[in-house]
């Protein structure tokens, strides 16, 4: 076969590890041929794209970010879109493609399924959001990534005496701040599914003070939402063709309202970009490269419009469009993991 592969999307760690399998086994044990778009849906589009042979993949599974760029394309949103998609696919003799994406960059594989187009999905976000899978390819080196920012945070709050706000990434779901709050031992985590209450908040951070310990370290999701204000807005900042705003700063504002109502000196950082970048952890190159492997069977299977997931321990593939309804979120388990370790205020 002839296959098509593209990245869209946010990048993430582990994408080449997916990339890097899915063309080997192909090329190795089908007798496929493959192609790269680049620039995710924009790179169908443009007819831009590269070969991907063997060469070509040398190596990248180890390498972060994505060989084939990335980009943030509403093909359902450009006015003959899906027909310029359908004549190129056609001109390169594309037989079947191979989207790696999150939920938006998935909505447009589906859509191209409904249109007579053969595509599988493989899921991708650090923000570790979709449904139907357990865990996604990213998570773990950005989880690895925050929680060492976390541990450093502590020793310089510590010697000034101060509160550090760290913000992570997490636009619906708070996994990142989850999982790098608790192993990074904050004393406060705030998380989209919850709306910030500002006084325990405070009681929180008192009670170090109040017991010796004269710092705190808060990590919050970029996506949490402030009471009255909701979540912080980049409001200079245009929608991305998807309508999703620009969030960030909630740690900055956070930390405003920590210090004018404890009187605690306070600091933020927004750990941002940091979290997508550098090269992915031993797990998530494992993880890609089995969701990878796992694509390329469903290519030849003819599973089109599924997408691979991870079910416990093991990959399987769901219907796209279970897969991008809703976000999985952080639910009471989890909230009363951090409940747990907090102080009793
Ligand atoms: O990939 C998801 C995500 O990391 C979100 O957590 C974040 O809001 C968004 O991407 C940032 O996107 P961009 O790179 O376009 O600023």
């Amino acid at each position: 076969m002839r296959i098509a592969l593209l990245t869209g999307g946010g990048d993430c760690p582990g994408l080449n590890a997916v990339i890097y399998a899915a063309v080997k086994k192909g090329i190795n044990h089908y007798g496929d041929e493959f192609i790269g778009f680049l620039n995710g849906w924009k790179g169908v589009l443009d007819n831009n794209f590269i070969p991907l042979t063997l060469e070509a993949i040398d190596g990248i599974q180890l390498k972060g970010g994505t060989i084939l760029h990335s980009s943030r394309t509403n093909v359902k949103k450009i006015p003959g879109g899906i027909e310029k998609v359908q004549q190129v696919l056609k001109a390169n003799k594309i037989d079947a493609l191979i989207a790696l994406g999150g939920d938006d960059t998935q909505s447009v594989t589906l859509y191209l399924c409904e249109n007579g187009i053969n595509a599988v999905g493989v899921p991708k976000t650090i923000d570790n959001d979709i449904s139907g899978t357990d865990q996604t390819f990213g998570f773990d080196t950005a989880v690895m990534i925050a929680t060492e920012a976390v541990d450093r945070i502590h020793t310089t709050a510590d010697s000034h005496n101060r509160v550090i706000v760290v913000e992570v990434m997490g636009r619906d779901a708070g996994w990142i701040a989850y999982a790098s709050g608790v192993a990074g031992g904050a004393h406060v985590v705030l998380v989209p599914e919850k709306e910030i209450d500002i006084d325990r908040v405070c009681k929180l951070l008192k009670y170090n003070y109040d017991h010796g310990k004269h710092y705190g370290v808060v990590v919050v999701a970029e996506g949490a939402h402030l009471p009255e204000v909701g979540q912080v807005i980049n409001e200079a900042a245009a929608k991305d063709s998807f309508g999703h705003v620009r969030l960030s700063g909630i740690g900055e504002a956070l930390a405003n309202l920590i210090e004018k109502k404890t009187g605690y000196e306070t600091r933020s950082v927004n750990l941002g970009h940091t979290q997508r970048g550098g090269v992915p952890t031993a797990f998530d190159r494992l993880l890609g490269q089995r969701y990878g492997l796992h694509a390329i069977d469903m290519v030849h299977e003819g599973k089109w419009g599924r997408i691979a997931v991870l079910r416990g321990t093991d990959i399987a593939d769901i219907p796209i469009k279970d897969a991008i309804t809703t976000n999985r979120r952080l639910d009471q388990r989890f909230f009363d993991v951090i409940a747990s370790l907090e102080a009793k205020v």
